[in-house]
Order: C-alpha cells, then structure tokens, then sequence
C-alpha cells in the first residue's frame, strides 16, 4: 500500500481560534508530517516518529513550508471565470452588463468544458482543492462542472442556477423545468465520486415565489444535498427584493418561507442583515459566506465578521469568482484582513486561515472530511512557501514568531507561494 510522508511546519487546529484564544486553538509543529494513504490522511505528528513507524513510506520533504489543508472556497462562480475584472458597475449593472451575456455563452457544451477545465487549473494553482460553485441554467454548464472535478477526484459541490424572471431570454427556465432539470442532476451526480449537488436559485429577484417554492421542495426531498444562494449584498439589492415580496418579512424571510432555510443552506454575502435574520440564520444552522474581494470590487460593503462570528454563526470565506477579483484565498484572506481593518477589528492570520479551511468546510457541511489536518480527513493538502518572493522574504525573516511569519504571505502572496498541492493524496502541483 503506497504510502506518502509529507514534512514541513504542519498547522493544526483543536479550535475555532474566534472562540478560544489564537494560542489554544492553533498549532504549528515545526517538524511535523502528515502521513497519506489512500486518499486520506493516515497520521500527522512529529515527522522523526512517523519516519520511524512507517519507514517504507515515500518521504516528500517540503523544508521550511507551511503544511495545511487545502484551500476551500465556499461561494463561485465558474462561468464568471473569463470575465473577472470587469470594471466599473454595481450588482444589478454588472449582472445584467457582463455575468448573464457570458452566462449565455455555456448551453455550448464544448465552452462550458473548456472553462471549467481553465478554472480547475487556476484554483489548483492558487492552493484551492474544494469550492461550492454555482453554474447557469444550463444544465450542460452542470455537467461540465462536476465531470472536470470526477476527473481530477476533487470534492466539490455545485448545482444548476435557477432563474425565472429579470433575466434576458435564453437564461430563464421556468418552474418546472428548475425542479425537473435539478433534480435529474441530482440524481446523476450526487454522491458519484466527492461531489454533492446544490440546490442553486440564484437570488430572489430571479426566481419567482413559485419557483423559489419548487427547488425549496426538492431540497426538502434531498436534505443531504446543500442549498446556496444570495443574501443582502447591496442596499439597492434589498430594497428590489423588498417590492417584489412585499408580504415577506426580510429578504431572507423570502426564502425560509419556501424551505430555503436549514442546515447545509449557504448564503453568499450577508452583509446588510436585520436581527431576524441573524438569529433565524443561527439557530437554522445555515452558513453565511463572507466574500471580501467581491465586496470591494462590486461596492457592496462591509461584512460583520467579528459580530456574526461572536454570535456563533457558522461563517465560510469564499472568492466570488468573478464577482470577486482574484481565484487566489491568500488574496482573499488579505482583502478579509481589510475588509475587518475598516469595521476596527482586524483579523488574526490564525484565524483568517481557519476561515479558509475549515471554516468554509463547515459552511459546506464538511468538517472533519476537507479542511483539516487530522487522522481520516481527506488528503488535501497544500504547502506554503513563506519566502516566495522577495519583498515577503525580507519581511518575514524579521518575524517574531510563526504567525508574524504567516502574515506577509497571506497579504502580498500569490500562486508563487503555494509550492506544493495534493488532493486526495496524490501530488497536482510542485
Ligand atoms: N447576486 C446574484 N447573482 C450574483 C452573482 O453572480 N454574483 C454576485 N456577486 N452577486 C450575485
Ligand atoms: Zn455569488
């Protein structure tokens, strides 16, 4: 049975470091392994004992890197892939100006392909090994998807986009084709490989009530499946949701109305959120994603980490490809760092990397299964090189300790820094 020894400065977690002190909850042993086999992590430990427990096992000696779990992205958009950076417009412009012209483009089944292949290249480049992507309407854009990540063995979630109104012609179904072709794609895929289907209605400006009714009774039918969707990313946004469910208590009444609102449910975004919908979030047990870059990009605002967090919310960290301006979680871990700068509560590296592992494995209900270093977790692992250029190598040899050695990666680093990936064990990068 092969065997691998990956060794390095491995960081653990025993914590959520928002809940206990940075120093109970994170760990580095500076000379640590982790022990792969089969796909999944055997041991991790100090690397002197696990060589000697396991002698035969292939030695992949990575020096000073950092040794953690895969990045996971709990909120994109692979369609938007080709069409980041797109300058200059708010939500309802930007979606109407760039995202559904380029969405129309995937009920081409060789373009829907090509891009997913070009996305999965991106993100295993830039140390992300899950997402929760949503796709379009087309079911062929679905398909596309998950047979690139069944490919290349990836977990990965994902579901077709449902719209019904306020879209242009050619990416609107209609109520019983959202029900018909999402459950048809549940079916084929859910489960097949590491992937789980998403129930996907894109926001509620996009859906009518009916067909917000109808994936919410799907989901019902499938719990296990995760459900994700938008809420109270821009002002201008809620007040449209206000007018078209004036009988709605808030906008996320919109959707807990129709059995959009329970445990796996993702909400990508949450910023302008009443107290309501903070409570019914928690106590539903349903994710929040916090997507900084596109919150900047877009000029949405500014998401309440320290309050949602504080409260115990569950909170996944997340690009928004291409909402969001970069495929890269160390750009987005820096922008979160920012992002809680201007809300007076900046974010420890501790815990703005166990936002982007673990904390966005529970947003997708994976905890203990990606996002962690520990016995049975699947072997998504990345390698970070913490001197990867030279403006961070200058900086971080006048570190004080591990963490003030982290930092100037998570803000200035990029793809050079990830110096190693392996997902499901197997080695994909360096
Ligand atoms: N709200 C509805 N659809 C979208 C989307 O594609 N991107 C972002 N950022 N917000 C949305
Ligand atoms: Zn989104």
């Amino acid at each position: 049975m092969a065997e691998t020894l990956i060794c390095g400065r491995v960081l653990t977690f025993s914590g959520d470091p928002f809940a206990v002190p940075v120093t109970e909850a994170a760990h580095v042993d500076t000379q640590g392994a982790v022990l792969v086999r089969d796909g999944l992590i055997a041991a991790v430990g100090p690397a002197a004992r696990l060589k000697a427990d396991y002698p035969q096992a292939q030695v992949e000696d990575m020096g000073q890197a950092l040794i953690l779990p895969g990045f996971v992205d709990a909120h994109v958009h692979y369609p938007q892939t080709a069409i980041i950076a797109s300058w200059g417009k708010r939500l309802i412009d930007w979606l109407n100006s760039y995202t559904f012209p380029e969405e129309m483009r995937f009920a081409d089944p060789a373009y829907a392909s090509e891009i997913a292949a070009r996305y999965f290249d991106l993100i295993t480049d830039a140390g992300t090994t899950s997402v929760c992507s949503f796709c379009t309407i087309h079911p062929e854009s679905v398909e596309a998807f998950f047979a690139e990540a069944l490919k290349r063995g990836q977990r990965v979630a994902g579901g077709k986009t449902c719209m019904d109104r306020n879209a242009p012609d050619g990416l609107r179904d209609d109520v019983q084709r959202a029900y018909d072709d999402s459950k048809a794609l549940l079916e084929a895929w859910h489960g097949k490989g590491r992937i789980t289907y998403a129930v996907t209605p894109r926001f509620s400006p996009t859906s009518t009530p009916e067909q917000l009714e109808a994936v919410g009774a799907l989901w019902g039918e499938h719990p296990d499946c995760l459900m994700q969707t938008h809420l109270s990313e821009q002002t201008d946004e809620v007040a449209w949701v206000a007018d078209l469910y004036p009988e709605a208590r808030d906008y996320l009444d919109t959707y807990e109305a129709r059995g959009l609102l329970g445990p796996g449910a993702l909400f990508g975004h949450a910023i302008y959120l009443t107290d309501r919908e903070r409570d019914r979030l928690r106590e539903a047990g349903a994710a929040v994603v916090h997507c900084p870059t596109s919150n900047t990009f877009i000029g949405s605002g500014l998401f309440d980490m320290a309050g949602l967090k504080g409260s115990g919310q569950i909170v996944g960290l997340a690009t928004d490809t291409g909402g969001g301006s970069s495929f890269s979680m160390l750009r987005t871990m820096a922008a979160a760092y920012e992002v809680g700068q201007l809300r007076g509560t900046p974010l420890h590296a501790a815990q703005l990397l166990w936002l982007a592992t673990e904390g966005s494995a529970q947003a997708m209900r994976q905890s203990g299964v990606i996002g962690r270093l520990a016995e049975g977790a699947e072997a998504d692992i990345i390698a970070l090189d913490l001197a990867s250029t030279p403006a961070i190598a200058q900086r971080s040899v006048r570190a004080g300790d591990i963490w003030e050695e982290v930092f100037p990666t998570i803000m200035m680093g990029d793809d050079r820094a990830v110096s190693g990936v392996w997902i499901a064990g197997r080695r994909v990068k360096g």
